[in-house]
């Protein structure tokens, strides 16, 4: 179990695979933040990062001693392009660097910022708290040789993500309408997770993207017991679909 809050839809990259694009770009409010620590009374594993970069909030390091100071852990996700001070690197718990290749020119094609920069970023990092570091790799059909091999060489944690066909992703990119294997959504059964959304909006799961979309849990799986009436927020969720396919 644990709690997400997208303190953040700014970003500095273009990723043609995320929704970002589409969205306002806007910071949640310091208010904002205090009211979700007040609801969320029992310590937890606290998330950091949204549809957008959270290092660019001009309070994230205030917001993640703040937490920490509650008794949260505390996990971020970069995309590498600000660097972390010795003293940040010690405070959170966990930092995910995205990366999905080392190839300068094949990640600016895809809309990401110089791996060089971000692996500088990520090297310092693990210099000072080398099993916090993860690397997150989003899978859309690039060699991950390469990427897999430095991960070793240096000791550090890869995780191969797989690209979500849920409709409200497929703004740049298309994916062969999936069938539905299943109308269960793990998210749903038991309460996995609690997303907050950059207005304060609460979901059951992080994969939503529009908040004017959430709809109570009760009220999703009311429509998914009735297979084929999947609600406008989970079409071809890929908690439903199973394999995804990607074609850039
Ligand atoms: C939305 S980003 C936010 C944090 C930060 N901006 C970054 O890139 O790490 C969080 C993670 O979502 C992943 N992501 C973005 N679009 C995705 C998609 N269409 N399917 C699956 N994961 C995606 C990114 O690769 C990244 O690892
Ligand atoms: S994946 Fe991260 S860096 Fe890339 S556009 Fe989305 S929020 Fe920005
Ligand atoms: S969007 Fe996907 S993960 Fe979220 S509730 Fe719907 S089916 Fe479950």
């Amino acid at each position: 179990m644990f709690t997400q809050i997208e303190i953040t839809t700014a970003c500095n990259a273009k990723c043609f695979y995320c929704p970002n694009g589409t969205l306002e770009h806007k910071h949640m409010s310091w208010e904002c933040f205090e009211r979700i620590l007040q609801a969320e009374k029992s310590p937890t594993m606290l998330l950091l990062y949204g549809t957008g970069e959270p290092l660019l909030h001009p309070f994230f390091w205030e917001m993640v001693a703040h937490a920490k100071g509650k008794g949260h852990r505390v996990s971020t996700i970069t995309n590498g392009t600000i660097a972390l001070s010795a003293t940040h690197s010690v405070l959170l718990d966990h930092i995910g660097f995205s990366l999905d290749t080392l190839d300068e020119a094949l990640a600016k094609r895809s809309g990401r910022t110089s791996p060089s920069k971000a692996l500088k970023h990520l090297l310092a990092c693990h210099a000072l708290a080398p099993k916090k570091i993860k690397i997150y790799a989003l899978n859309y059909g690039q060699d991950l040789a390469p990427l897999k091999a430095f991960a070793q060489e240096h000791g550090i944690a890869l995780a191969i993500q797989q690209i979500q066909p849920k409709k409200s992703y497929q703004v740049h990119y298309t994916t062969e309408p999936l069938p539905y294997t299943t109308f269960q959504c793990s998210y749903l059964e038991n309460e996995k997770m609690r997303y907050y959304f950059v207005d304060g909006t609460k979901a059951p799961c992080c994969f939503m993207i529009d908040a004017t979309k959430v709809l109570p849990t009760k009220q999703i799986q009311q429509h998914l017991a009735q297979k084929n009436n999947v609600p406008s927020c989970c079409t071809q969720c890929g908690e439903l679909t199973g394999v995804k396919r990607l074609y850039m």
